[in-house]
């Protein structure tokens, strides 16, 4: 049976009692062995360190559950305010989203930028979860991810937040490509995932799984993703 990752990206949403309690939530769901799902949910930098906590103090080894941070400085330790740097991270988080459009667009973030970025959370050990709209994004990053350890999400713009996700068929063929230029790395979809379309990504041949946004922060429905992923 495939790995299936699904990541919750929380955005810039939840504070940390209401981090605490999803995550009391989610241990509370009946879930059944599923040792072939990794979970991975990003939150806000400011809450990065509260749910490792609740996850380990709440969930345990119930669930196959890490850290991902949403972003990471282009820069190492120094003088850049504002700036949460790749060592900062590692102590708190195993995955770090790169190059999600919103970033892209919203933060004025380039590929030269999301590649220093790529380059700083492999040095520091952490798993890039580079998001891409299209083939494009992926010939700019392809030579700094080249033979490292990371995994792909394809997010088309038109999809995320919409309530109208691309097809299946059309997201798999994405996810082919994908893997034809850079080998047998995992590729999740991404963009107006539900409890309700789930499956119909994840039993695709070629997607690893979903980056999901809105519907992970109802504790409930990601929970229903998961069992139905
Ligand atoms: P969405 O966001 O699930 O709310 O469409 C996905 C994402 O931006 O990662």
């Amino acid at each position: 049976m495939k790995k299936v990752f699904i990541v919750a990206n929380w955005k810039s949403n939840k504070i940390t009692k209401e981090a605490r309690k999803w995550i009391e939530d989610l241990s509370n769901s009946n879930f059944n062995f599923m040792d072939f799902k990794e979970i991975i949910i990003c939150p806000s930098f400011s809450l990065l360190s509260s749910v490792k906590l609740g996850i380990q103090e709440i969930i345990g080894q119930k669930l196959k559950i890490k850290v991902g941070a949403q972003d990471i400085s282009q820069f190492d330790e120094g003088a850049y305010t504002g700036g949460v740097n790749g060592r900062q991270i590692k102590e708190l988080a195993d995955y770090v989203i790169v190059g999600h459009s919103e970033r892209r667009n919203n933060f004025g973030e380039d590929g030269k930028i999301v590649n220093e970025k790529i380059s700083k959370a492999l040095k520091y050990n952490l798993i890039p979860i580079l998001c891409v709209s299209d083939m494009k994004q992926i010939h700019d990053s392809r030579l700094v991810i080249h033979n490292s350890n990371f995994i792909v999400a394809y997010e088309p713009t038109f999809a995320i937040g919409t309530g109208t996700p691309d097809t299946p068929e059309n997201a798999d063929k994405m996810a082919k490509n994908i893997k034809e230029i850079l080998g047998e790395i995992p590729v999740l979809y991404g963009g107006s995932v539900s409890k309700f379309n789930i499956k119909s990504f994840t039993q695709m041949s070629y997607i690893d799984g979903a980056l999901v946004g809105r519907a992970s922060l109802d504790v409930k429905e990601f929970a229903t993703i998961i069992q139905n992923a």
